[in-house]
This record gives structure tokens, C-alpha cells and sequence, in this order.
């Protein structure tokens, strides 16, 4: 019998250790008073302004064109117009040669050409895996991440992501996602770490502990970014960078723990919510950025905009009649640092602001101290640790098979009526969109912005169709042809097959050219699920896909479906693991996975949700719901145990749960604690997630898991909105267990 810790205070020792090394406000020195006193204005306001490579090179980003720095242009963004950083949104990616001699000329000029010699911070979308870098180890998207519940894992590819980031210089990055996604629609759904917003603060903070842990040289690799800071997730319509109406409660209990955890464990950077809430431009907004963030979170990191936002508040938003006040407005609310990108005009404009005397020099000082000090804290100023050419073994075997564990535990098995894993004799026709398109299996992100371009990914990714070629062999037909226009032949196929892997699959896409109209599949991928079914063959379906997109017509002529989410380099070996059993799946939705397009419910919502005419109290009624996950083997819970003896004294309750495999297999459960509060002051959600444990048992094996749950996890945020904890019946509820009992204070 095991005893496992819950996983957050697992990773205590860790976080205060990195607390002490980077908490924020450490590293603003006495040198760093010195070196700003040093500084002039210019100066001053040149470390706010973030361009884009674009602004300081000759060639724009063709496609097998090498890149070339306009040295002119880049002397003068560092030398002239001091510049404190530069992003990268080349939408491609580069070798490691080539990014090793860009950082180089850019570290170059900074130490012989500029006055102060200020090291820049270069920003980058590493976002699973360096995946602007062609020879590094790319990842599942956060989205598959969640789905294996493993904190561990999540910190290891953060951690490796990070290296291989700095090994070419870079050192900053706009990552991980902290948004909580509350709308399926949202084309950002796949960057996230689900819908849940306890889930997202421990596995988010768990990314930026790793990616900011101490290295050999005693700095972090990289500064990470929370982002978006806040609200950005949940736009009404559902479409990318479209208002979002959310009262401060629900910002409080939803967007805001991810945060505030990611913040108490030292996160160095955050950008800011290009969107509205409540009619405010988070860009504009003094009370997120300044009262929340500033006052009430403590927030000593740099405070980002999101790309051209300052001019969107002209051009867009339509808040600010010029730039120049849109300049003012956002300095104002409280940004540090401008993603211009192209020039100087944010620069001149906020030197005028100030030389009028409507921003004081004092409010620059203390952004540019931001800035300095999130450089000290990665080691810039410190030239024997900072060089780029530093050696890491960029893409190792170790790196990889961190990557391949993930798709493998991302792996989640939905429905299966015992057509898995494969009978070793079965014929197998293998169809479906996504067989053979390797940008399904990875989404945006991935060598391009979008990540549409097949000819910019590297030789010699499997795709799945190559992968149940190699490995079924002369069981398996293909039919990449799929069955909506050649149906016939698709039919015969099928007739003639005794299983149909049907690999479903949505063109990748994030941001704006994210937005759909509809969670409905394509109607030709609803087709050959059906043809393949009418013909006779047990129908197996594989998704890859950005979001949920709306099965519940498949799913009755699905025998089994398997959710890949976007996988990565090796989600076909990951697909084939599972469908012929060499892997027993233990991923678990970090969502609920929606029925209807018109009904996008959570799981922690509340009772008037889940109650209609039609089905009483039991409304509730998604495809599958958070949390789901089957396994080729089984688990039974007994002896929920809750002991809230100690909660007056000592505010804390323990939760136990036994866990057996009864099944024949080893296998993985993902065990989750959730709250119910029964009555309360203001609604309460009918369960929130508050614990989760993965547990891997061999056949016939249990384990008894604990979890100790303190004082926030009992409250909420109350009609003051002010966090209250209301004594009274709450319940927990593990599994189909549950435990009701009273809390006294
Ligand atoms: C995205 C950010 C990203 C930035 C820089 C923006 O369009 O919203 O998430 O970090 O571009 O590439």
C-alpha cells in the first residue's frame, strides 16, 4: 500500500527554495539603483520598448530564405534608441546555427555599441517545445499536457523546453498560457491547461517553476510569461480578442488562481489580455493592472502588452482618440513594457508624456526597474553565464522519449465497447483526414505561426497511417482517399475490413484565423464515420483537434474513440500504442466535453444549471465529463475517509481514498478530490476541484491516497467580494464516493 501527498505540496521545498532565489523584488539591487540613476531618459523609456526582429533585419521572413540582420537598424534600436527588447514573430522557424549567429550579433552590438551595455531580452512563443527552432524536441500542446494530470512530466518538458530555448540565446518566454478555458469556441482552447481553474495553477505553476529553476550557471534559462493576463479566455461570442463581460467575482474564483499561484512561485513576466472585459480594454484597465495586480497581488515582474495593443486602443477599441493618449492611458494602468513592434513611435511618444509632465519619471523608474531586475535574475549582466552558444544537447534521445511519454499519457480513451485494444488477427482500414497530416497531429505553434505548412516541418515525423503501416503491415488497408467523395469504393473497403481507424482531425489554427462559426464536425468527417459503420466494420475513432469539437453524432457508430488532442512528433506511435494495447491509456479530459454547440457547461457550474423540465435535477448531460478516462483495466474506490476534527484548530481536513486495480492490466487512474459547499451566502458551484493524485497499480494492487485540504479550498469569494469560508455541510466527492459532514469554525 502507497500513500501519496497531494501533488501541490509535493513541490513545497521546490517552491520555496525558488521563492528565495527569484522572488520578486530580490534582485533590485543597489546596483540596479545605480545603474538607473545613470540613466537617461531615453534611455529609461528605450528598456520599456519591445521590436520585433522584423523592425531590424533585411529579409522579411521568406520561406528557405536565410535571415539577415540590417545591422544599421539594429545599431540603432540598441545603440541609439536603447531598446530593452526584441521579440520574435519571424513566422519561422530557424536552425540552431542560424539562431546562435542572430543572438550573437545581437549580443554583439549590445556589448560594443551601447552605452550602458543593457543585455536585451529576446521574447519567443516556445510554447510546446522551442517550436521556432528546427532541431528542438516539440511537444503535446498544454491542452494533452493536462490531460495526463502529471505534474512532473509538465515540469520535465517545460524544463527542456526552457534549455533548449536558452541554449540558442533566447531568454524569454511567452509561455505557458494561464488563461482557464471556459469557452470550447475559443480558438486558444489547445494552448491551455483545461477548463478547471485549480487544475491550471498547478500545472501552470508547475511549467514556470521548471522553466525558471536555477540551471548549472545558478539562473534560470528563461524568464517565463503568464499569460493573458486577465479574463482573456471566456469572449462572449467565443471568437479570439472579442469582449468578455465577467464580473469581479467570477474573475476572482476562475481567471485569477493561475495567476496568483504562478505568482507566488516567482513568475518574472506576464502579458497583458489584448481583449475588453466589461467594456474596459485590459490595456486601459488601472484597476486589473495596477490595483490587482500591482496592489493586492504584489507583482514585481515585468507587466507586458500583447502585440500593437497600445495602438488598438485607437484603432479598435476605440477608448483613446490618439496614440499619444493611448500611450498615456496604458502607462497609466500599469504596463511596463510595449510589443511596439515596428518602430519608435511608442518610444517619442511616452518622452513627450513624460517631458509634459503627465507621466512622472518616478512611474518610468519603476517599470525599468522591473525590467533590470528580471535581467539580473537571469544572469544578463553576468557575461561568463549569459553567453548563448552555452552547450545543451538540443533535441537529445532523453529529450524525445520526455516527449513520446507525454503523447502516451496524453492518450484518452472516451468510449470503448471492447473493439480495444486490437484483436492481433483483425483486418484493419485505416481512413480519416488526419492519417497522414502531420500539422492535425501537432496544431499552431509548430515551425509557423499557424502551423498549416506541411514543408516547413522536419523530415521524418510518422504520420499515423505510416505508423499502422509499419506496424500492422498486411492487416492494415489505407484509404486516405476517406469515403465522402468515393464512397463507394470507401464502402466496399470497409465491408471488406474488420476494425475502420478513422482518423478525425481539424486544420490547425490560433488567434483571429482561429475563430469558427460552429463546434460541428465537418460533414464529410461525420460521413465516413457512418459509411464505415453502415458497412460492418467496428468503427474506431481517433481525434485530433484543437477543441472539442461535437461528436454526439458519431459517437453511437463509434465502437471506440480515442482523444489525441495534438499530440506531437510521436502522436502516431502514441495513437498504435494504445489501439494495440502495448500502452494501457490513462489520460483524463481536462474539460468537459461538450454535447451540444449551444450548451458549453463546465463542470463546477452551478445547480440551476444542471436542472430543466426535461430531465429534473440531472440536466447536466455532456458527452463526457472532466475528468473522464477509461483504461483497459479497472479501478475500484472504497473507504473515503474525511476527518475535519482538526479544522478548528488547525484549519485543515484529511481526505483519504482507497484505489484497487481489479482489472487484469497494470494501469494509471487519475484520482479527483472535488468540494461540494451545499449552502452558501452566494451560489455555489455543485463541485470544485480541490486535489488530484495519478496512481499507477499493478493488477490486483490498491493504494490508500491522502490529501490534507486547507481553509481556501472550503471558501469562496463572498458578496463583499472579499474571500469568505462559510461553516456548514460541505461534501466530498471522489469517484462515485462521497462524504458529507459539517465544518465548525
Ligand atoms: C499573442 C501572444 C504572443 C504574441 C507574440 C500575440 O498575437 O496573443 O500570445 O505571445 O503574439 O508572438
Amino acid at each position: 500500500m502507497k500513500t501519496f501527498a497531494r501533488p501541490f505540496s509535493a513541490s513545497l521545498v521546490l517552491l520555496l527554495l525558488l521563492l528565495w532565489i527569484v522572488a520578486p523584488g530580490a534582485a533590485a539591487s543597489q546596483d540596479l539603483e545605480a545603474l538607473l540613476s545613470r540613466m537617461t531618459l531615453e534611455e529609461k523609456v528605450g528598456q520599456m520598448t519591445q521590436l520585433t526582429l522584423q523592425a531590424v533585419s533585411e529579409t522579411k521572413g521568406e520561406p528557405g530564405v536565410a535571415h539577415i540582420i540590417d545591422h544599421d537598424a539594429l545599431r540603432e534600436a540598441i545603440a541609439e534608441r536603447h531598446v530593452g527588447s526584441l521579440l520574435n514573430v519571424y513566422d519561422m522557424a530557424r536552425t540552431e546555427s542560424e539562431w546562435r549567429m542572430l543572438m550573437t550579433h545581437i549580443d554583439e552590438v549590445t556589448r560594443t555599441e551601447s552605452r550602458l551595455g543593457i543585455p536585451i531580452l529576446y521574447g519567443i512563443d516556445a510554447v510546446h517545445g522551442n517550436n521556432y527552432l528546427m532541431e528542438a524536441t516539440i511537444f503535446p500542446q498544454n491542452i494533452g499536457l493536462a490531460a495526463t494530470w502529471n505534474t512532473d512530466l509538465v515540469a520535465k518538458a517545460s524544463r527542456i523546453t526552457a534549455q533548449e530555448t536558452r541554449a540558442v540565446g533566447i531568454n524569454w518566454n511567452f509561455s505557458p498560457v494561464l488563461d482557464v478555458a471556459r469557452t470550447p469556441l475559443w480558438s486558444r482552447f489547445f494552448e491551455t491547461f483545461g477548463e478547471d481553474p485549480y487544475a491550471t495553477a498547478v500545472l501552470g505553476t508547475a511549467a514556470v517553476m521548471a522553466m525558471q529553476e536555477p540551471g548549472p550557471t545558478g539562473y534560470p534559462a528563461v524568464a517565463a510569461t503568464g499569460k493573458h493576463f486577465l479574463g482573456y479566455s471566456m469572449p462572449l461570442s467565443g471568437k479570439d480578442r472579442t469582449p468578455a463581460w465577467i464580473p469581479e467575482r467570477m474573475l476572482r474564483d476562475i481567471f485569477l488562481p493561475p495567476f496568483e499561484a504562478a505568482m507566488n512561485a516567482g513568475l518574472m513576466t506576464i502579458m497583458i489580455n489584448s481583449a475588453e472585459i466589461n467594456g474596459i480594454p485590459v490595456h486601459a484597465d488601472k484597476f486589473v493592472l495596477t490595483d490587482l495586480l500591482r496592489e493586492e497581488l504584489g507583482f514585481e515582474g515585468i507587466a507586458v502588452t500583447d502585440w500593437e495593443d497600445i495602438g488598438k486602443l485607437v484603432e479598435l477599441h476605440r477608448v483613446a482618440e490618439s496614440y499619444k493618449e493611448a500611450v498615456f492611458q496604458s502607462v497609466d494602468a500599469g504596463i511596463d513594457m510595449a510589443m511596439v513592434p515596428y518602430d519608435y513611435t511608442f518610444t517619442d511618444t511616452l518622452i513627450e508624456l513624460v517631458a509634459e509632465g503627465r507621466i512622472s519619471e518616478s512611474r518610468i523608474d519603476e517599470s525599468v526597474m522591473r525590467i533590470l531586475s528580471v535581467k539580473k535574475k537571469l544572469g544578463l549582466f553576468d557575461r561568463s553565464a549569459s553567453h548563448p552558444t552555452a552547450r545543451v544537447d538540443i533535441g537529445s534521445d532523453a529529450s524525445h522519449s520526455t516527449s513520446l511519454q507525454a503523447a502516451r499519457e496524453s492518450m484518452t480513451l472516451l468510449k470503448n465497447n471492447g473493439v480495444l485494444p486490437l484483436d492481433s488477427e483483425s483486418t484493419i482500414l485505416a481512413a480519416g483526414p488526419a492519417l497522414d497530416n502531420i500539422p492535425m497531429m501537432f496544431g499552431s505553434w509548430s515551425y509557423t505561426w499557424q502551423g498549416t505548412d506541411p514543408a516547413a516541418y522536419p523530415a521524418g515525423i510518422q504520420t499515423l497511417g505510416e505508423e499502422l503501416a509499419d506496424r500492422l503491415a498486411e492487416r492494415v488497408i489505407m484509404a486516405p482517399w476517406g469515403g465522402y467523395h468515393e464512397a463507394d469504393r470507401f464502402r466496399a473497403a470497409a465491408y471488406a475490413s474488420d476494425v475502420a481507424v478513422l482518423a478525425l482531425g481539424e486544420v490547425p489554427s490560433v488567434e483571429k484565423p482561429g475563430d469558427i462559426e460552429s463546434l460541428r464536425l465537418p460533414d464529410e468527417q461525420v460521413a465516413i464515420v457512418r459509411q464505415a459503420a453502415e458497412s460492418g466494420a467496428r468503427v474506431v475513432v481517433v481525434l485530433f483537434q484543437n477543441r472539442p469539437r461535437i461528436i454526439r453524432e458519431i459517437e453511437p457508430y463509434a465502437d471506440a474513440i480515442v482523444l489525441a488532442y495534438l499530440p506531437g512528433p510521436y502522436g502516431a506511435q502514441a495513437v498504435v500504442d494504445v489501439l494495440d494495447g502495448t500502452v494501457n491509456p490513462g489520460g483524463h479530459l481536462p474539460f468537459t466535453y461538450p454535447r451540444f454547440s449551444g450548451s458549453l457547461v463546465p463542470y463546477d457550474h452551478k445547480p440551476s444549471e444542471a436542472s430543466d423540465i426535461l430531465y429534473g435535477t440531472n440536466a447536466f448531460q455532456p458527452q463526457y465529463p472532466f475528468g473522464h478516462g477509461l483504461s483497459y483495466t479497472e479501478f475500484h474506490y472504497s473507504d473515503l475517509t474525511v476527518d475535519a476534527a482538526q479544522f478548528d484548530s488547525h484549519g485543515t481536513i484529511e481526505v483519504g481514498v482507497t484505489v484497487e486495480n481489479v482489472g487484469n492490466l497494470a494501469g494509471r487512474d487519475v484520482v479527483h478530490v472535488f468540494v461540494q459547499d451545499h449552502v452558501a451566502s452566494v451560489t455555489p458551484a455543485v463541485r470544485r476541484l480541490r486535489a488530484f493524485s495519478v496512481v499507477d497499480l499493478e493488477s490486483g494492487d490498491s493504494a490508500r491516497l491522502t490529501w490534507t485540504l486547507g481553509e481556501a479550498d472550503f471558501s469562496f469569494t463572498g458578496r463583499d467580494l472579499k474571500p469568505v469560508l462559510e461553516p456548514g455541510t460541505f461534501s466530498i466527492h471522489v469517484d462515485s464516493l462521497s462524504y458529507m459532514f459539517e465544518l465548525h469554525q
